[in-house]
């Protein structure tokens, strides 16, 4: 079984490349997309420290602890000047079906080395494997686009979430009916608040929104929100975390949230900004009680109990 807060193998042996990732449930499979950085830790002339753009990887698993390599669901290009040439930048890809036209729709933060293109980059795919065709990048209601994520919610109305404002604010912007743009209807969260890493969920009546701050590949303390409705109202309440080095999130950042038999987990990255192939990750059950949520660490998720 995988290590909570270490790096994990896939059914091969082999390192999971599925950073800034995300899990969806489909037809009783989970599927995990996440950045593929098998490759060199470089530093961008900026400064920026990175891996060259190789694509998103896909896994596949039936418990959530076994997870099969699909391979790349969308390959980098190896056009020169292609928004997804090796020299770019894709990440924390996030992936929804669509029930009315039956695809995949992938987003993901698109952007140059130096960070200043600032786009959500949009594919589609007719499996969950892939693989998906890059349809655009865009900059949602004319904002920038850092760190995000994707999020459906009862009535099959999707959001995307996104930091902007140079990252002082979160925007919310929804989907139009088929996930492949934004419709216009667009709201903010966390006001000049600078947070990051968003990942959102819903339980009993009350959207929740956990967080990360601002400080690049290194750990700082997560924070989670609340809101009545997803575009608007929400308010920042306290660190989920608990426990020793719950400060730091345990050296951990927010990615996503997922549900599994009725309980919630929060997925981490433990960024090695000194090797990033070889960041780790977690799986974390959340404690959801009275609007609060607390997030002890453990060191294994067994899914099966
Ligand atoms: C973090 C962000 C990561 C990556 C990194 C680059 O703040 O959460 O996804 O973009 O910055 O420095």
């Amino acid at each position: 079984m995988n290590k909570n807060g270490t790096i994990w193998h896939d059914t091969e042996g082999n390192t999971i490349q599925a950073h800034g990732g995300m899990i969806l449930e489909h037809e009783g499979m989970y599927y995990w997309y996440g950045e593929n950085k098998n490759g060199p830790t470089s530093t961008a002339p900026s400064g920026d420290i990175r891996v060259d753009f190789i694509g998103i990887s896909c896994y596949s698993s039936a418990d959530c602890m076994n997870w099969k390599y699909e391979g790349l669901a969308l390959a980098a290009s190896d056009e020169p000047g292609h928004d997804l040439y090796r020299d770019r930048v894709g990440e924390r890809p996030k992936v929804l079906y669509n029930e009315k036209t039956g695809k995949f729709v992938m987003w993901f933060h698109l952007d140059s080395a130096d960070y200043t293109d600032a786009r959500a980059g949009i594919a589609v795919a007719d499996h969950p494997a892939g693989p998906f065709r890059y349809v655009k990048g865009i900059r949602p209601n004319r904002s920038d686009c850092r760190d995000m994520t994707l999020f459906r919610d009862r009535d099959g109305s999707a959001y995307l979430i996104h930091s902007s404002d140079w990252n002082k604010t979160l925007r919310i912007s929804r989907l139009t009916e088929d996930y492949l743009d934004v419709d216009g209807v667009c709201g903010k969260a966390f006001i000049e608040q600078e947070r990051e890493a968003p990942a959102i969920f819903f339980q009993e009546g009350c959207y929740y929104m956990i967080t990360s701050g601002c400080t690049c590949w290194d750990p700082n303390s997560a924070l989670f929100g609340t809101s009545s409705t997803v575009l608007s109202g929400w308010k920042l309440i306290d660190n989920p975390c608990v426990g020793e080095h719950a400060r730091q999130t345990f050296f951990g950042q927010s990615t996503y949230v997922f549900e599994k038999d009725g309980a919630f987990y929060l997925m981490l990255d433990h960024w090695k900004p000194e090797d990033l192939k070889n960041s780790g990750y977690s799986i974390l059950p959340i404690e959801i009680s009275d609007g609060h949520l607390t997030i002890p660490f453990r060191e294994y998720t067994d899914f099966s109990k």
